[in-house]
């Protein structure tokens, strides 16, 4: 039995890794092929080296470009890799546009998809990625449900039961696996000069948030807000699509530290020490869940329903005065909510259930 694993960018290298680690455990035959969607050293290389995964077998080096382009160039590249090797299965992890080319050329050559993170859904279909969510699960074969509330949205889609599997998801695994390693590199809070619990961290790189004046502006004018009204620093590790687009409208702030992006255990120790997090990323507000951090969600909606209910996260959306009103909501909320994302053994689960189904 022969496992493909198809990957392009950060949140799938990270929440990738526990399942590459279980391969090797396991000493399965399986490969990784890179797309290369993220290409600089600071969101793609830097996190192979300091989680120590294996290299790529193969990298289609696609890189950046409009989403049919971009989306037209993993398909095409995917597929004569896979033609040549010919895997038994192909496993893709979340809702970029990797996963969704990636798991369109398995199907059409009658490979099994395996779709890591299945059932997630924001509705709203303008999000690339609620298409790329959608489209891929309903064209895998195995559906990794990270929730309970994941595997109903999937069945209430009319998605077979028994392609559907509750593995917990393995943002959880990277999180148990590196925090222990994060901690003893205490380096992070030193290099910036931050307290524990004396400074806000931010991540926000969403197209429809950074890419629309409007929005990115309301986002940057409420953090000066933050930042002025509890008197603590705000750190910014920021993404290169948010930093392009910065730069692109002319925006400007003094009240806020932009940062490079940060490998993965300096960004886990500062998430884990933050007074509170403010990010419109997917894999931020489960972590920050996780770590038991109050987050705040700079969207009006989110696909991880799990984080409210639990009481960890709230929705500001991008104006100034409500993200100020919600920070000062959460931010001294009893974090004693339990973690709904699962065990820390999602991905030994995912691939035991894929020799089990294959084998
Ligand atoms: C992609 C995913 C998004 C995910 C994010 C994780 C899609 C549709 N979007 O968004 O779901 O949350 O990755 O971070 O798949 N760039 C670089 N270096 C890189 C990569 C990108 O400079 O290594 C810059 C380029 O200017 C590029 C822009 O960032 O045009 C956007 O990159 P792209 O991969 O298209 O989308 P992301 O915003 O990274
Ligand atoms: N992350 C990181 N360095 C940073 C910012 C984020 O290592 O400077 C990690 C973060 O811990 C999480 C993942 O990147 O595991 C989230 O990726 P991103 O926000 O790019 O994508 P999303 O989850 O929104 O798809």
């Amino acid at each position: 039995m022969k496992i493909c694993i198809i990957l392009g960018t950060r949140p799938e290298i990270i929440k990738m890794s526990p399942v590459i680690r279980a391969c090797e455990r396991q000493n399965l035959d399986y490969f990784i092929l890179h797309t290369g969607q993220h290409y600089s050293y600071v969101m793609d290389r830097v996190f192979f080296e300091q989680l120590e995964l294996p290299e790529a077998t193969y990298n289609l080096d696609v890189g950046s470009g409009k989403h049919g382009e971009q989306t037209g160039k993993i398909l095409s590249g995917v597929e004569p890799v896979l033609q040549k090797e010919r895997p038994d299965v192909v496993l893709v992890e979340g809702d970029t546009n990797t996963v969704l080319a990636g798991a369109l050329a398995a199907t059409k050559l009658h490979i099994k998809v395996g779709h890591v993170e299945a059932g997630l859904r924001s509705y709203d279909r303008k999000m690339p990625e609620e298409i790329n969510r959608v489209l891929t699960d309903h064209c895998s074969d195995y559906l990794f449900a990270p929730t309970e509330t994941a595997r109903e949205i999937l069945l209430g889609e009319g998605i077979q039961d028994t392609k559907i599997f509750d593995t917990g998801n393995t943002v959880v695994d990277a999180v148990f696996q590196n925090l222990e390693l994060a901690k003893d590199r205490n380096n992070a809070l030193n290099d910036l000069h931050l307290e524990p619990r004396n400074y806000f961290l931010v991540t926000a790189h969403r197209q429809e948030n950074v890419d629309v004046k409007e929005r990115f502006e309301g986002i940057i004018k409420g953090l000066e807000l933050v930042a002025n009204e509890f008197g603590l620093p705000v750190v910014y590790p920021i993404h290169p699509r948010a930093r392009k687009m910065m730069n692109h409208f002319g925006l400007k702030s003094n009240g806020i530290e932009f940062i490079e992006p940060l490998d993965y255990l300096s960004f886990l120790q500062l998430e884990s020490k933050a007074k509170l997090v403010l990010t419109d990323s997917g894999g931020v507000q489960e972590e920050a869940c996780i770590l038991k951090i109050p987050c705040v969600t700079l969207r009006n909606n989110t696909e991880r329903p799990e984080t409210l209910e639990v009481g960890s996260n709230i929705l500001a959306g991008t104006t100034p005065e409500k993200i100020l009103e919600c920070t000062r909501l959460i931010i001294d909320r009893n974090n004693e909510w339990k973690n709904p994302f699962g065990d820390g053994n999602a991905g030994k689960r995912i691939v035991e259930i894929v020799e089990e189904v294959q084998g």
